[in-house]
């Protein structure tokens, strides 16, 4: 799929079937990720691939809007170095990881990392240096049902030409 019809069809899906996703396509999926662009060429990310399923529950009761975790296949948790721009960075980088996944026909949701008052202990699970930020997680799984992109605002009410 092209990246325009994989933005088109993305959208956030928090059901998924029992199918596992095999490891290539995460890779797949990670490698997008890490080519995302990084201001200063800092690159500040590491991404944890969870696929066992008492981690992905542990990660689900630990987040407050995460629940679906726990019946994702796996979870893909982005962590950042302290740099200036590492939310803008990691944020890049979850982005390319939801588009990716779209195109190669699986579903996913962000999950909030940043500003939550769970990153330290998502980073204690994980065995993440606790001076890590936690951008995101992303729960990925192939969906339970057919996926319905939700209504966004008009073209014609967001786009301004030369002045706003
Ligand atoms: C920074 C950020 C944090 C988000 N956190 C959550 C979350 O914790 N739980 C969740 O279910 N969805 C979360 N979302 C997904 C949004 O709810 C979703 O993108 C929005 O409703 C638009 O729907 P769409 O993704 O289907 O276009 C988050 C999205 C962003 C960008």
């Amino acid at each position: 799929m092209d990246a325009i019809k994989a933005i088109r069809a993305r959208c956030s899906i928090r059901e998924f079937k029992d199918t596992p996703v095999d490891r290539k396509v995460i890779e797949e999926i990670v490698d997008c990720g890490r080519l995302a662009p990084t201001a200063r060429k800092e690159e500040p990310w590491e991404f944890v691939v969870v696929t066992d399923k008492d981690t992905l529950a542990a990660m689900a009761d630990i987040t407050d809007h995460g629940k679906f975790i726990k019946s994702s296949a796996c979870a893909i948790a982005i962590f950042c170095r302290d740099t200036k721009y590492y939310l803008e960075d990691g944020s890049a980088a979850t982005e390319n990881i939801l588009v990716s996944a779209a195109s190669l026909g699986l579903g996913s949701c962000w999950v909030a990392g940043d500003k939550k008052h769970y990153c330290a202990k998502i980073a204690e699970l994980l065995g993440a240096p606790p001076v890590s930020k936690l951008v995101s997680i992303v729960a990925l799984g192939y969906p339970a049902k057919d996926p319905q992109p939700l209504e966004k605002r008009p073209l014609k009410d967001v786009l301004h030409w030369e002045k706003f």
